[in-house]
């Protein structure tokens, strides 16, 4: 069985009487993968972060974390929790390496251990050149990157991580992408909140969307996107149109047929495999098939169209 790295269980918070920002949320996050946490401006996603690492009580629910309920835990679990603000704010008068130290020294790091490890944490980051500058004097995609140094100075092994690649430039997004999938790789769990479909799509394993504090999906990349969609559109060019689109029209599972130029897009209401099927109409009806695939979509648009079939679809 897989390990459970995060447990939450009707997790509820609320700021105005009556209203909660988080409402009623369950979810599982597993050991070792990267997992993305997803929905839409102030869907919840800060509140329950803060949440897991004893920042903010929850009004109800539970919270176990690697093992440990959080709460009456909580101080001694804190050191195993690599953590990542939403826009670091860390104080300006100190340097990067400073920073490191005093955190390092607030973990109980041995002094050698955490020179040794900030140093290689400020490199990895892209920061070596600046890590005796002043903060007051980075920019946000260098407080940024100082702020990933943070979560992962002990080696953790989980870090949660607020919106990881907010402010960063297209070179330090691939690199910190990069960053988080070593991270992964050498056994850190990571769980991270993002609005940048294209590269959770990219970097994560599993995903949980959330909306108005509610569970909307959980599951594999793959999983939700297919669960977006109760259809599946296949994409098939031939040789000649003739009376093809209307062949197609006929069979079985199709919805729907649209044209473009040569390409015939035909929307299906089935998992089962109906190529062969569809490749033989096509000859039977005097024309060939020069190619034809499945319409990939992307977690970008499954996440859309997860938001409008309603908040809580479980
Ligand atoms: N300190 C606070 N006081 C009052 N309301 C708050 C506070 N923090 C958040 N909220 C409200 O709680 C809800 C959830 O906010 P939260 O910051 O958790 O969302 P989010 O998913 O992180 O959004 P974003 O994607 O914009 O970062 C919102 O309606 C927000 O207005
Ligand atoms: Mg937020």
């Amino acid at each position: 069985m897989e390990n459970i790295v995060i447990g939450t269980e009707n997790l509820k918070k609320s700021y105005k009487k009556g209203v909660y920002a988080v409402d009623g949320l369950s979810f599982q996050v597993k050991e070792k993968r990267i997992t993305g946490f997803l929905g839409p401006n102030g869907a919840g996603k800060s509140t329950t972060i803060k949440m897991l690492l004893g920042l903010l009580e929850p009004d109800d629910g539970r919270i176990e974390i690697l093992g440990n309920v959080m709460k009456t835990d909580s101080p001694r679990i804190r050191k195993y929790i690599g953590f990542m603000p939403e826009l670091p704010k860390f104080p300006r008068y100190l340097t990067g390496m400073e920073l490191l130290e005093i955190y390092g020294e607030f973990l109980q790091m041995e002094k050698n251990e955490i020179r040794k490890q900030a140093k290689e944490l400020l490199e990895e980051v892209g920061l070596g050149k600046d890590m005796n500058k002043k903060i007051g004097n980075y920019s946000k995609g260098m407080q940024q990157r100082l702020g990933f140094a943070v979560a992962f100075l002990n080696n953790p092994p989980l870090a949660i991580m607020d919106e990881p690649t907010e402010g960063l430039d297209p070179v330090g997004m691939v690199e910190i992408k990069k960053l988080i999938k070593q991270k992964a790789r050498d056994g850190t769990t990571i769980f991270l909140s993002s609005h940048l479909l294209k590269e959770v799509e990219e970097i994560c394993d599993e995903v949980i969307v959330i909306n108005r504090g509610r569970l909307v999906t959980s599951g594999t990349v793959e999983k939700v996107i297919a669960e977006a969609y109760n259809r599946k559109i296949i994409e098939i060019e031939v040789d000649r149109l003739g009376n093809v689109p209307d062949a197609i029209r006929k069979l079985p599972y199709v919805i729907d047929v649209s044209v473009e130029n040569n390409k015939i897009f035909v929307e299906l209401s089935t998992d089962e495999d109906v190529r062969a099927i569809i490749s033989r109409t096509i000859y039977e009806n005097g024309s060939l098939v020069i190619g034809m695939g499945y319409v990939t979509e992307t977690l970008e648009n499954a996440f859309i169209e997860l938001l409008k079939n309603g908040v809580n679809v479980k």
